[in-house]
């Protein structure tokens, strides 16, 4: 048996007249940038999370770049994230001159945590601008926290909400708990297009109409402008396939979580969780598992065995983005934030499409019982 990390042919396979017909649609009207798909699908996203605005553009990394420049955020200004996330979420910040901050995750849902964040600011708040919470894997971070923290030292809040889209903090969507959050399009989301795309939502009139221009090069009219922006839009492709895709989004999110469930009962069957740690969801979170992944004994071996078996896993991420070469002028060391560092070493991220059937699930977990049995 084979089990790939992610299948998109098949959720395609199941799409394909419909959304091959949308696609025609744009073919044959000729426009391409920022039409009626695009202006659709921001106001199917606002509403989707429960924002009052949406804005489309290039990528998820361009979301957040076009929200801190929205911030005002600059050279030589701070921004605090967390060290555990893709690169995207500090390279944005680095690219502006301004300077990431880290802050250790949770040990149990790698997310940022409030408690460290509390004493970084204790500490030193001077030039902090922004923070910028990830909700990794499809979990919210802790919010309330957050958010409370952020309104007590004069902050505001981005959410990167790349992985998230759908995920719930206290029945409140991702995108609709900070100033602004960042979606990705990117095809292995949970909403994914036929290429690179993304969205910011927000419900501040002011940072929406910013946002509209600083997506055009800073242009309100053609060929005027009122402030340097980017070139960062959706095109009407991604926008009219992404439309497509979100009728089906709760469907697919409720089958990841039917996944998790699996996987769960399946590993407490066998009697794995000496060895695995499953993933921990809070009580008032819903996640949207855009990853399943647990915390493993003997990591690496494990993954190269259940290579060997056909079957596709990823580790995200193996160097925190504190150690990564290009920060070095950030002046981190190893052991600065061990917990990160230690999920580095230890997680592992196993197939959880939506289409995963019940019997790959099984061969994963046997496969997993299998390694632990001959070499735990
Ligand atoms: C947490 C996180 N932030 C930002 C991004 C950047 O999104 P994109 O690849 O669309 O630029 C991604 C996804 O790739 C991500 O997972």
């Amino acid at each position: 048996m084979r089990v790939k990390l992610l299948d998109l042919g098949i959720q395609y396979r199941r799409i394909k007249k419909e959304v091959l017909r949308e696609v025609r649609k744009v073919l044959d009207s000729q426009g391409f940038v920022l039409g009626s798909n695009v202006l659709g699908l921001e106001t199917e996203i606002a509403e989707y999370t429960g924002s009052r605005y949406a804005v489309g553009v290039a990528s998820g990394s361009d979301a957040i770049l076009l929200s801190l420049m929205a911030l005002g955020v600059g050279r030589g200004d701070g921004v605090i994230t967390t060290p555990y996330t893709f690169f995207a979420t500090a390279g944005s910040i680095a690219r502006l001159g301004a300077y990431p901050i880290f802050v250790d995750i949770h040990p149990q849902t790698y997310n940022i945590n409030p408690d460290s964040l509390e004493i970084l600011l204790r500490r030193r708040s001077r030039s902090i601008k922004v923070i910028i919470p990830v909700h990794l894997y499809g979990q919210c971070a802790e919010m309330g926290a957050i958010n409370s923290l952020a309104r007590k030292y004069g902050l505001k809040v981005i959410e990167d909400a790349a992985q998230s889209i759908g995920a719930e903090y206290r029945g409140r969507r991702a995108g609709s708990l900070g100033d602004a959050g960042c979606f990705s399009f990117y095809p292995t989301k949970n909403l994914g297009g036929i290429g690179d795309g993304g969205m910011i939502t927000t419900s501040s009139k002011r940072l929406d109409g910013l946002l509209r221009i600083l997506r055009v090069h800073g242009s309100h009219r053609r060929y005027y402008h009122r402030v340097v922006g980017v070139n960062s839009r959706l095109d009407e492709i991604q926008a009219a396939v992404l439309r497509v895709k979100l009728k089906y989004l709760d469907s697919w999110t409720e089958m990841r979580i039917r996944n998790a469930q699996r996987y769960n009962r399946f590993f407490r069957e066998k009697g794995l969780t000496d060895y695995v740690t499953l993933p921990h969801v809070e009580g008032y979170n819903r996640s949207v598992f855009n990853q399943y992944v647990v915390r493993v004994k003997k990591r690496d071996a494990l993954r190269a065995h259940l290579s060997r078996m056909g079957i596709g896993t990823e580790i995200y991420y193996p160097l925190p983005l504190h150690l990564q070469r290009c920060f070095r002028y950030l002046g981190y060391k190893r052991g600065d934030f061990p917990v990160a560092e230690r999920a580095a070493r230890e997680t592992l991220a196993l197939p959880i499409y939506p289409e995963l059937s019940e019997s790959k699930q099984r061969y994963v977990v046997s496969a997993i019982a299998e390694f632990y049995r001959r070499f735990g």
